[in-house]
């Protein structure tokens, strides 16, 4: 029998990569705001783990079994690792996407290609019976000069993957669950749990 994860996420975008990366495992994925009336995980946290485990340990409470939280943010060298730890709330807690874009679009303004790297950071916490344990990945790449594509979500449209020369939002899920941050994250995580004796609560 496959085993059953409950990932704490709220953001649908995130929920569909995720059962994209981990495809190729024998797990079922469900969403844990699905299973169990959570209180929305606010991420008080001052690191991208402890935020992590702050949604792992929300959903291990209220579920139990093997629950996975994920904190994720975008880091910005010329703007000192903004917006990082607040790339949910940056440019407002109610901006799109498009807005968060453009405004980082216009912070850099003045900035060359050459010298607008920045990373994607991930960091997922699993949470079960057993203990707990965290995993990260890291994207490095640059900020685009103006949006391009039409897939995936977030900042996408404007980090730009060097050896492609294209944004993830142009490269689309096969290249980008491929290489992204969540991707060595999450696979990190299934390595892991294939390499335990896990086993669905009875
Ligand atoms: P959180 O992990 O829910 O705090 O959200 C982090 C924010 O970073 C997301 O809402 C996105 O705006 C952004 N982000 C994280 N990962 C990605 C990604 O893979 N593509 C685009 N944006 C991302």
């Amino acid at each position: 029998m496959s085993l059953t994860l409950y990932l704490v996420t709220q953001n649908q975008g995130k929920l569909q990569e995720v059962r994209e990366i981990l495809s190729p495992y024998r797990f079922k994925l469900e969403s844990a705001y699905r299973q169990s009336r959570i209180t929305p995980v606010e991420e008080t946290g001052q690191t991208y783990a402890e935020n992590a485990l702050l949604k792992a340990q929300a959903g291990f409470e209220a579920l139990g079994g093997i629950v996975l939280g994920e904190d994720s943010g975008l880091e910005i060298d010329v703007l000192e690792g903004a917006p990082g730890l607040y790339s949910a709330r940056f440019a407002g807690e109610l901006a799109s996407a498009q807005g968060k874009n453009a405004r980082i679009l216009e912070l850099l303004q003045e900035v060359p290609s050459g010298r607008r790297s920045a990373r994607f950071v991930c960091v997922v916490a699993l949470v079960w019976e057993g203990g707990k344990k965290l995993f990260q990945g890291i994207c490095e790449g640059e900020i685009s000069l103006e949006p391009r594509g039409t897939e995936g979500f977030g900042y996408d449209p404007i980090f730009i993957l060097p050896p492609f020369g294209k944004t993830l939002a142009e490269l689309g899920p096969t290249v980008k669950n491929r290489l992204s941050h969540r991707a060595q994250a999450f696979k990190k995580c299934a390595d892991y749990i294939c390499s335990q004796e896990f086993r669905n609560p009875s």
